[in-house]
């Protein structure tokens, strides 16, 4: 296995939108235990392929305390959506930014396993907020963009500078 590095927001792309995997093959089973091992080591609950600069449909959370419950969506499709909560975001894109955003409360999810086999899914809470979280990603879409322009503003502003300091 191996740590990928993850892109960092503005990076233009993570505005990249994810091709479907057409065969779950070792390449995407490699792609998908390296995605864990970035994810667990930064540490996250989720990460979508593109974060690490791969466009294809690929996700893997894990919202347990003790990283036991790791869950990998390839080609996942958002079949229902219901009620809304709000509930504060971060990213591993977009270090130190914690916003509120508002999210359906429940979800349900289509999506291949690793077996390349398909299951449904329904979440509601966290991990129904992180899914929604993560498709976006592979839609080209991060978190922030669900905030107000002048939001977005202030927080590209804040991370320039964290990264001229950074280099
Ligand atoms: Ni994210």
């Amino acid at each position: 296995m191996a740590l990928l590095p993850i892109l960092r927001y503005p990076d233009p792309r993570l505005h990249k939108i994810a091709a479907p995997v057409e065969h779950v093959d070792e390449s995407v089973r490699k792609l998908a235990a390296d995605m864990a091992e970035t994810m667990y080591e930064a540490p996250g609950i989720g990460l979508a392929a593109t974060q690490v600069d791969v466009h294809r449909q690929v996700i893997v959370i894990d919202i347990s305390e003790d990283k036991s419950q790791l869950l990998t969506l390839i080609n996942p499709e958002i079949l229902e959506l219901a009620g809304e909560q709000v509930c504060e975001e971060g990213c591993l894109s977009v270090p130190g930014v914690y916003e509120k955003v508002s999210r359906a409360e429940r979800v349900k999810v289509r999506a291949l396993n690793l077996r390349g086999e398909s299951f449904a899914l329904e979440a509601e809470g966290l991990l129904a907020v992180c899914i929604q979280h993560e498709v976006d990603h592979l839609q080209g879409k991060v978190f922030v963009e669900h905030l107000s322009r002048l939001k977005q503003t202030r927080i590209k502003s804040r991370l320039a500078k964290q990264a001229r300091i950074t280099a």
